[in-house]
């Protein structure tokens, strides 16, 4: 006789799976620098990561619109990249300042926490004197695990030294960088010290350093270059001419105290 042993299945009573969302991992936020006019400044890499990711976030001009950096690499831009303006205060005012970088992070936040790439483009270099140092350091107090890159870019000093087409600094020469003026002492310092003194943001202080080049005699040692890269720009070899005129804030100015650099040969 075949006996026919029951086998009992012992069921398990289906567990419920709870299933969390998946968090994407963080979007990198880029720092690109297009530098300070001309678009075909920019690099090859800046061009390369600007037109890989999903978010370009340029900052405004004081009119609310995409301002310098977002015009420089306008061209470059791809149809389906989502363009975000971010308003950062033209101010020195610390507590607007703080305010608006916060604000631009939390603007930005969201995509980079859905896993989306994200390129901050900067006018000029994205390390020397840029907006986005502080909002990537907003960005890193947010999201501590958030990845920043940076990319280089030509800086205005640089770019203008090739507008003149003169060489900025040769053998031992100190190079001082002035941001912005707020004593005339500090001029003379720099002046004291380097051999080639540039400064940034001139045109609020031109009358200023007009007089101190003068009381140096220095006046045909300096230059200026408005707008360079632009179709506007203008170069200014030599100040004798220049008493009491207003360069316009995107000007920046060279001084050699030493007469080295005779521009070199160009077909003009
Ligand atoms: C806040 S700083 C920005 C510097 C910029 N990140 C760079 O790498 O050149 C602004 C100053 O840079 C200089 N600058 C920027 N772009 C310029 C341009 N196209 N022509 C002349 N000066 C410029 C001016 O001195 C201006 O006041």
């Amino acid at each position: 006789m075949t006996s026919v042993s029951s086998v009992s299945v012992n069921v398990a009573s289906p567990v419920r799976q709870t299933t969390l969302p998946e968090v994407p991992p963080l979007g990198i936020l880029y720092g690109i620098g297009v530098g300070p006019g001309d678009p075909e400044w920019i690099t090859v890499k800046g061009l390369r990561l600007l037109q890989s990711v999903q978010v370009v976030a340029v900052p405004q001009n004081r009119q609310g619109e995409p301002g310098l950096a977002y015009a420089i690499a306008q061209q470059y831009l791809r149809p389906h990249q989502t363009l975000i303006t971010l308003n950062l205060p033209f101010t020195t005012d610390p507590t607007q300042l703080e305010t608006g970088w916060g604000q631009s992070m939390t603007t930005l936040l969201p995509h980079l926490r859905a896993g989306r790439n994200v390129a901050f483009l900067a006018e000029g270099d994205i390390s020397f004197y840029s907006t986005f140092s502080h909002v990537a350091r907003s960005a890193q107090l947010h999201e501590p695990g958030i990845t920043i890159e940076t990319v280089p870019g030509v800086c205005a000093p640089l770019a203008a030294a090739s507008a003149l087409n003169i060489p900025l600094s040769l053998w031992h020469e100190k190079v001082a960088i002035l941001p912005a003026l707020y004593e005339v002492s500090e001029l003379d310092h720099a002046l004291d010290w380097a051999e080639v003194v540039i400064l940034m943001i001139v045109g609020a202080v031109f009358d200023l350093v007009w007089e101190c080049l003068k009381g140096r005699d220095l006046l045909d040692h300096a230059c200026l270059v408005e707008w360079v890269g632009w179709s506007q720009q203008k170069n200014w070899v030599g100040w004798q001419d220049l008493k009491g005129y207003k360069p316009p804030y995107f000007s920046v100015a060279i001084i050699k105290r030493q007469l080295n650099s005779a521009p070199f040969p160009k077909n003009m």
